[in-house]
Formats: structure tokens, C-alpha cells, sequence
């Protein structure tokens, strides 16, 4: 049995694959160099860009008296003209120069994440073709050119975390084919120019992190393609323009941390297709406005830090879908509303009331809600029972009227009749019937959306001024915190290496736990690693599951790579199996919700998000479990999204003894690859071992006798068997695990098979795991996967 992870020189073959799938024209430019090598001669004009593309000293090794065509990171027309530089992440210093007058057919310009200085030349005016600059992530100063306003069929221009300064010139309003513009993190000032509501095709704008100043132009409104608009972090005022109201494509909205003005207004309730609304720390005055009746898909709500006035806005309905709520510092009145803690009604995890003038008791509801804060309001009466156990007490401190549960506050009168007790029977009425709840909950899983683009993340720059990290959005975590914690990265801290790098566990002055994964210090300098680690963090900052490892933010420096994650007290399922004492505890109903929990992960990324992404490295080192053993899938760095538009041929990636038969001859990647792995992890649990001599056997011959073995003697020895209740259960992840692991990829089920199967009332019989064979339970599997899921 072998699970170590391929060697490195597998990695670099799985790195490479994933850029290929970065820029999808590579097959094109394949086809390029033969045309140009098979035509021999060389123009004048490729003279000219080679010995113009030779005097940047981007490439160590170029020389200036042949084509540049098959230089790396150049690509060119059947003419043999350069049409795109990718340069990348390749450490380049020195100025932006190049004699741009050579370049008329260069359609795409990257440089981003280089250490550039120096300013932007205005004869970048001259690549009239150019689709799509990028320049993010280097040290350019002074101000954005007004040539840029030729570039007129720019599709994409991120100038994002440099340092230029002056503000946006107006003739940004001539791209009008553009449809990204990144400019944050820089040091613009001045308005934003009036001539951006020309944009009509622009879809995402983010200027944050800037010093611009002046109010939001109306003209705002005309950019109806428009899904993210991040103006967070400058010093804007004045109202929100009612306009914004015709934005109905927005996803996200972030206005936070300037010193906007007025009122909410009403037209934000336009926004049908708005997922997330950031308006913290501004001067908002009045009500919330009761706007979010249309609002269906809102999740995350922060209108922390104003000067809010009315109550919470809710009634039966709205709010329904929002899971992060956040309110605090305002001065808003009333009563809490009881259902925002009811499952049935409710899918809050994050509640955040604090530093209000709210009243009233708090509802036993409220216990459901993960994470609380009703600090600092007037809130009074009983603490509700088991507050104190989901909660700590730095959660409902500065409310003067409040008794119980803490040893803060005094204890509750005796009486008959306490302060609280008449919402108890309010909660039983909000939370009837048991099973009921546990259908909503799993009901919920399936709500479960793909949240892409997700503004979260600030992007910052530290005092070196060489060191940039992608920050969680509360500011939660700061640099200096984590090397402080881990006494910068000290052994002691270390719980573990892989890979490419090693897991430490630090515990930051807030008292919250984080797993840091830092990439060793020769592969943090390895460009291979370094897109293996952006891949990750560029996928984990994308979903979002209860059952998928939550990225807190990372950290990019050029010799100090490392990814911040939720950490998870009880490591990899790998090691846990392997532990008798806790394999002991990972009990039978444990190990059926670590397989459903990752199964509905997996049909998550394979059906729910677009494009849908495949993990690649499914196996039991890749899955860690909580305090409470539920599982999260981890370890993103060779997840690919599958792009219907080009090939998925790719190369190996993935954990030996893990990976799917087809991928020897295939080399495609699909989703059944995934469904694969997880069939070998699924009967791993159920085993306690890896199954490879099991399944090795059971193909080699098929009059073998493991084929005659029962289920129950295959089942992990440690524990007692499983009663006859777990039983099924048991059963039923056998039949799937083997119905997964069919030798051709389209006989098995989809994850979303699996996973809704798994979500279904309807279990098989209960029949004696003693008296169900292998063979059997393979042909049950075949028959499942031909037609017998329920739910396909
Ligand atoms: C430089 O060397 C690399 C690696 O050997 C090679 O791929 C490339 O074609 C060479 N020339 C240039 C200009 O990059
Ligand atoms: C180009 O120049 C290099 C040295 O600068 C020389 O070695 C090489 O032979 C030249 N190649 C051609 C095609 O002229
Ligand atoms: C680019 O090349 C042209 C033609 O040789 C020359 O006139 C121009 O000065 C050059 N520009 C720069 C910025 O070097
Ligand atoms: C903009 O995009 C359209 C449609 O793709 C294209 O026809 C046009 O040439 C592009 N450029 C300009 C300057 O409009
Ligand atoms: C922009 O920054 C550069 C370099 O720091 C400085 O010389 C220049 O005066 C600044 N320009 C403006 C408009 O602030
Ligand atoms: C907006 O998006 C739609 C659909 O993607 C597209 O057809 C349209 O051309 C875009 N631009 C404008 C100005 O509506
Ligand atoms: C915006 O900032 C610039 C530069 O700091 C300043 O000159 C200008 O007066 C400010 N405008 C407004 C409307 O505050
Ligand atoms: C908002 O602030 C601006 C500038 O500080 C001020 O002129 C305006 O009167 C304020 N508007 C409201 C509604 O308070
Ligand atoms: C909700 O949408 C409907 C239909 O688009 C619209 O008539 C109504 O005014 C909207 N409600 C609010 C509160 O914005
Ligand atoms: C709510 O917002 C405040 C102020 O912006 C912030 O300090 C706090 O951490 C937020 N609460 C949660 C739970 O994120
Ligand atoms: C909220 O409470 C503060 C502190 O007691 C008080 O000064 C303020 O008037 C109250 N505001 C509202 C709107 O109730």
C-alpha cells in the first residue's frame, strides 16, 4: 500500500498542466512555430521585435538576431509577428521599457507580478490591438497615461498593487470594449471621472484601496453588465446614486470604509442578483430600509459601523438566504427577531449585533447561530440554557439587564415564571420535530451555491514594501501576528510537511487557531510551486462549503509563500485512521458523515460551480477533520477547472493508489476521476486501511477468493460491528464506494448521484452485512450505476 504523494518531478508535470489550461491559446502557438520554422526566412519586422524584446533583459538567454517566436512566453501570428508577451511571475526588474512601435499586432500584454519600477510609458498608446494588459503586482509609479485611452479594444487592464499615483484619466471612457478594470491597491486620488459610465461593458471595477475622493457618479448606473463593484478603503462622500438601483446584474457590492453619506437608499432592493452588500464604516444615517424582499440571493450583509437608526429589518421571508450578518456599531433599536436563529427559516452562521441600542430578551434560537456577538446593547433577562456552551461570554458582556449562565452575570431569580422563559415556547414552535430539522439540514446542504468572484480579500502591501498578502476581510489576521505565534515559523510550531512545504499551527492574539502552510524556503523561489500555490488559493478563495477547508487569506513574498486555513484539531483522516486511539473514535456514524460529507463536497465542485472544478488529489491525506471529525476536503494545489472550451488532456496529477485506471492511457481529466478517488477513500473508512490489495485482488481473478468474502469481514476489526441500523448505512456506502470505482469512467455515478443519494430517506433493507458477499455487492454496484440510483 502506497499513498506518499508523487515525487517532484510529477508536480513540475502537473504545475505545467495548469498553466497550459491558464492561457488556452498555447496549442495555437504550437501550431505557429511550425508554420514559422517551416518558412524559414525571418522579416524585418521579427529582427526588430527580437532585438527590441532582447533589450528588455527579460529573457536571460535571448539573443536578438533570430525570431522571438518560440522564446518562452511569446506567441505570434502565421506571419511570424508577435501578438502576445506572457512574462509573468518571472522576478523581471528594471523599467517598463519597450520600443512599443514594433509591436502592431500584439494582442496580449502580461507582466504581472514582476518587481517593475518606473513609470508607465505613454507609447503603450501604440498597441492598438492590445485585448488585455496586465501589469498587476509590480512597482510602477506616476500616473496611469492618457494614451491609454487608444487602446480601444482592451477587453481586460488590471494595473492592480503598484504604487501609481494622479488620478483616472478621463479617456478611460473611450475603452468601451472593456469588461474588467482592476485598479486597486495603488495611489490614485482625485474623482472617479464621470466618463466611466461609458463602460457599457464593463463587468467588474474595483478601485479600492486608493485615495480617491469625491462622490459615486450617477453615470454608475449605466454599466448594467456590471457583477462587481468594489470601491471599499478611499475617501469617497456623498450619497449612494439612486442609479446604482439599474446595476441588476450586481453580485457584489462593497462601498466599505469611506465616508459615504445619507441614507440607504431604496433602489438597492432592485439589485435582485446582489450576493453580497459591504457598506461598513461610513456615515449611513436613518432605517434599514425594507428592501430585501427581492433580494433572494443575498448572503453576506455588513452594514457595521454607521449611524443606523430603526430596527432589524426582518420579517417572515426575507433575509432568508443571508448567512453573515453584521450590524454592529450602529444605533439601531428593538428587539431581536426570534427567527433569525430558527433553522427553519434562518441560514445565519455569523450574527453580529453589538454596540446597538437593542432590547429585549435574548431567544434560545439564538443558540443555533454559530457565531455571535450581542455585546454592548441593553438587552435583559435569562441568558438562555447552553448559551455558555456554544458561546463565550465576551458575546453578551455590557448588557447590563442580563442574568445566568456566565459567571458575569448574576444568577437568574428562582421564580416560577423567569424573565426569558416565555420564548421557550416560542422556539418549540420555530423547531418541531426533530426530523424535521435534520431534513433541513441536509435540505440546506443543497443550497449550497458557488460563490465566485467573492470580494472578501483586500489586497495589501507591507512595510518592505516587498511582501504582499491577501488579507481576510475584518482584518482578522496580520503578518506580524503569525510570525509572532509561530516565533517565525519555529519547528515547535510545525505539525506536519508535505510536499512542497510544511503545516504550522499558530494560535493568534484573538485566541483563534489557524493552520499556516508554507511552502519550503527553495520552493517558495520555484516558479512550478508558486502557480501551484496560487491555484490554490486562486480556487479555495472561489467556493465555499461546509465540508471544503476555508482559506483565511496567504501571504506572497518571493521567498516566503504560505496559505492561512481554518485549522482542524484532529489533522488528516490518513493519520487518524492509522492512530488506533483514534480510529477507536472515529465511530460508524462518525465515518458514514466524513464519506457523505466529502461525497456532497465533491458533487459541490463538480456540479454547482461553473466551471466546475475537479480536485485531482482526492484521497485520505487530503481530507481533515474537525473537533467534531467532520470532514473538509484540503489541498487545492493541483485542482484544475474544467473549461468546456479546450482540451482537458492533461498529465498526471494526484496521490498513487488514488488515481483513476484511465488516466494511464486517457490522460483527460473528468470529473469521474474525482468520483474515483473518492470511491477508494470511502471504502478506506469503511476498511480502515487502504483498499489496494483488496481491489487488486478482486480484478486480478474473478474466481478469487476475496470475491466470496462478506462485507463485514472487510470492515475495519477495531471497532465492534456496526448495529443494524448503521448497518445500512454501511451497506449503502459499499455499494456506492464500489459503484465509484468501476473500471470505466462513465459507469460510474456522477458525485451529484452519490451525494443526493446519500441525502435520500430511502435506505436499503436491512440485511445482515454477514450474509452480503463482495461479489454481490459488486454486481448491486453495476446494477446502482446502470439504473438504479434513485436520484439520476
Ligand atoms: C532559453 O532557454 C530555455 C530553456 O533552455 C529555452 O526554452 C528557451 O527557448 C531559450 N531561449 C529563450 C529566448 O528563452
Ligand atoms: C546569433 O548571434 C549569436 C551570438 O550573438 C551567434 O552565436 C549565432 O550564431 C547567431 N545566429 C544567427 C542565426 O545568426
Ligand atoms: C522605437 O524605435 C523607433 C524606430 O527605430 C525609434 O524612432 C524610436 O525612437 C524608438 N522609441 C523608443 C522609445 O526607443
Ligand atoms: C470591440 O468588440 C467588438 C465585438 O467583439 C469588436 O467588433 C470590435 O472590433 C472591438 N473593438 C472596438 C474598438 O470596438
Ligand atoms: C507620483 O509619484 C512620483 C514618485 O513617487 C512623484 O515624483 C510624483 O510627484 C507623484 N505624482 C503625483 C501627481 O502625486
Ligand atoms: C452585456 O452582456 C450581454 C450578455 O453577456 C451581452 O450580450 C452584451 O453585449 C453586453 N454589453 C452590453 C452593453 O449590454
Ligand atoms: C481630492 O483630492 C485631491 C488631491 O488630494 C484634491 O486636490 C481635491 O481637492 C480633492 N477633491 C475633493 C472633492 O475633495
Ligand atoms: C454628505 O457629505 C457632504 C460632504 O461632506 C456634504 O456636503 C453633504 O451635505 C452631506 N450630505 C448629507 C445628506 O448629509
Ligand atoms: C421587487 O421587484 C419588483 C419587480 O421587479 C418591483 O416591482 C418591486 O418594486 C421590488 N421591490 C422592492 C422593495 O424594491
Ligand atoms: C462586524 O463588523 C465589525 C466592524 O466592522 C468588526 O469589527 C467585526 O469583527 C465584525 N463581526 C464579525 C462577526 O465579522
Ligand atoms: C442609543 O443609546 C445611546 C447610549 O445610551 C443613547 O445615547 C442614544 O440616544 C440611543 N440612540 C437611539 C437612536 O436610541
Amino acid at each position: 500500500m502506497a499513498t506518499s504523494s508523487l515525487s517532484i518531478s510529477s508536480l513540475q508535470i502537473v504545475a505545467w498542466t495548469i498553466w497550459i489550461f491558464l492561457c488556452g491559446k498555447c496549442l495555437d502557438n504550437a501550431h505557429h512555430h511550425l508554420v514559422v520554422a517551416a518558412s524559414g526566412s525571418i522579416s524585418a519586422l521579427q529582427l526588430k521585435q527580437a532585438k527590441a524584446l532582447h533589450e528588455t533583459e527579460w529573457w536571460f538567454n535571448s539573443t536578438s538576431n533570430s525570431s522571438a517566436c518560440h522564446w518562452e512566453g511569446i506567441t505570434c501570428n502565421a506571419g511570424g509577428s508577435v501578438t502576445s508577451i506572457d512574462r509573468s511571475d518571472q522576478g523581471l526588474g528594471g523599467q517598463l521599457k519597450l520600443n512599443f512601435s514594433f509591436f502592431p499586432n500584439l494582442v496580449s500584454l502580461n507582466l504581472g507580478y514582476n518587481s517593475l519600477y518606473g513609470p508607465i510609458p505613454s507609447e503603450i498608446g501604440m498597441l492598438k490591438n492590445l485585448i488585455d494588459l496586465d501589469l498587476h503586482l509590480n512597482v510602477l509609479v506616476g500616473p496611469i497615461p492618457s494614451t491609454i485611452g487608444l487602446l480601444t479594444n482592451l477587453e481586460s487592464l488590471s494595473l492592480d498593487g503598484n504604487q501609481i499615483n494622479g488620478s483616472i484619466p478621463p479617456e478611460i471612457g473611450m475603452l468601451k470594449n472593456l469588461t474588467r478594470l482592476g485598479l486597486f491597491s495603488n495611489m490614485l486620488v482625485g474623482p472617479i471621472p464621470s466618463t466611466i459610465g461609458r463602460l457599457t461593458n464593463l463587468e467588474y471595477l474595483s478601485l479600492s484601496d486608493n485615495q480617491i475622493n469625491g462622490s459615486i457618479p450617477p453615470e454608475i448606473g449605466k454599466l448594467k453588465n456590471m457583477t462587481d463593484l468594489v470601491l471599499y478603503s478611499n475617501m469617497l462622500v456623498g450619497p449612494i446614486p439612486s442609479t446604482i438601483g439599474r446595476l441588476t446584474n450586481l453580485k457584489y457590492l462593497n462601498l466599505g470604509d469611506n465616508q459615504i453619506n445619507g441614507s440607504i437608499p431604496s433602489e438597492i432592493g432592485k439589485l435582485k442578483n446582489l450576493i453580497g452588500l459591504y457598506i461598513r464604516s461610513n456615515v449611513l444615517v436613518g432605517p434599514i430600509p425594507f428592501i430585501w424582499d427581492n433580494l433572494t440571493y443575498l448572503k453576506y450583509l455588513d452594514l457595521s459601523v454607521n449611524y443606523l437608526t430603526g430596527s432589524i429589518p426582518y420579517h417572515e421571508g426575507n433575509l432568508y438566504q443571508v448567512e453573515y450578518l453584521n450590524l454592529s456599531h450602529n444605533f439601531i433599536r428593538g428587539e431581536i427577531p426570534v427567527a433569525l436563529g430558527s433553522v427553519l427559516v434562518s441560514r445565519l452562521w455569523s450574527l453580529d449585533l453589538s454596540y446597538n441600542n437593542l432590547t429585549g430578551h435574548i431567544s434560545p434560537s439564538l443558540i443555533h447561530i454559530k457565531e455571535i456577538d450581542l455585546s454592548h446593547n441593553f438587552l435583559k433577562g435569562r441568558i438562555p440554557d447552553g448559551f455558555n456552551q456554544h458561546h463565550k461570554s465576551h458575546t453578551v458582556i455590557g448588557n447590563r439587564g442580563l442574568c445566568g449562565q456566565f459567571e458575569i452575570f448574576p444568577p437568574c431569580p428562582k421564580s416560577k415564571k423567569s424573565p426569558g422563559s416565555h420564548h421557550k415556547t416560542k422556539i418549540e414552535i420555530v423547531v418541531p420535530i426533530t426530523t424535521f430539522i435534520g431534513f433541513l439540514v441536509i435540505g440546506s446542504i443543497l443550497f449550497f451555491r458557488c460563490v465566485f468572484k467573492e470580494k472578501q480579500f483586500e489586497l495589501r502591501e507591507s512595510k518592505n514594501g516587498n511582501l504582499f498578502s491577501i488579507w481576510n476581510y475584518d482584518g482578522h489576521i496580520a503578518y506580524e501576528d503569525i510570525i509572532e505565534a509561530t516565533e517565525d515559523f519555529d519547528i515547535r510550531y510545525c505539525i506536519g510537511t508535505g510536499g512542497y512545504g510544511s503545516v504550522f499551527k499558530a494560535e493568534l492574539p484573538s485566541g483563534n487557531v489557524v493552520a499556516l502552510k508554507k511552502l519550503h524556503q527553495r520552493e517558495a523561489e520555484n516558479p512550478v510551486f508558486h502557480r501551484s500555490f496560487m491555484n490554490e488559493v486562486r480556487v479555495l478563495t472561489e467556493i465555499r462549503h461546509r465540508n471544503i477547508v476555508k482559506l483565511h487569506g496567504f501571504c506572497v513574498h518571493k521567498r516566503c509563500k504560505f496559505l492561512i486555513y481554518e485549522y482542524m484539531e484532529r489533522g488528516s483522516l490518513f493519520c487518524v485512521l492509522r492512530n488506533v486511539d483514534e480510529a477507536m473514535q472515529l465511530d460508524w456514524s462518525k465515518r458514514i458523515n466524513i464519506i457523505k460529507g466529502t461525497a456532497h463536497a465533491l458533487s459541490y465542485m463538480h456540479h454547482d460551480c461553473i466551471p466546475s472544478i475537479v480536485h485531482r488529489d482526492i484521497s485520505s491525506n487530503n481530507i481533515l477533520l474537525n473537533s467534531e471529525f467532520r470532514a473538509f476536503i484540503s489541498d487545492f494545489g493541483t485542482a484544475k477547472l474544467l473549461d468546456p472550451d479546450s482540451s482537458n488532456q492533461t498529465l498526471v496529477a494526484g496521490t498513487y493508489g488514488y488515481i483513476a485506471p484511465e488516466f494511464a492511457y486517457t490522460m483527460t481529466v473528468t470529473e469521474k476521476c474525482d468520483v474515483y478517488s473518492f470511491g477508494v477513500v470511502a471504502l478506506e473508512v469503511l476498511m480502515g486501511r487502504h483498499p489496494g490489495e483488496l481491489l487488486s485482488s478482486l480484478s486480478s481473478s474473478s474466481s478469487s477468493s476475496s470475491q466470496n468474502m462478506m462485507l463485514n469481514e472487510i470492515l475495519d476489526q477495531r471497532l465492534p460491528p456496526p448495529n443494524y441500523l448503521i448497518g445500512r448505512d454501511v451497506l449503502l456506502v459499499a455499494t456506492i464506494a464500489f459503484a465509484c470505482l468501476h473500471t470505466q469512467p462513465k459507469s460510474r455515478p456522477t458525485m451529484k448521484c452519490v451525494s443526493q443519494e446519500f441525502l435520500s430517506c430511502k435506505k436499503p433493507n436491512v440485511i445482515p452485512l454477514t450474509t452480503v458477499s463482495l461479489l454481490q455487492l459488486r454486481k448491486q454496484a453495476t446494477y446502482m450505476a446502470g439504473s438504479g440510483f434513485a436520484y439520476c
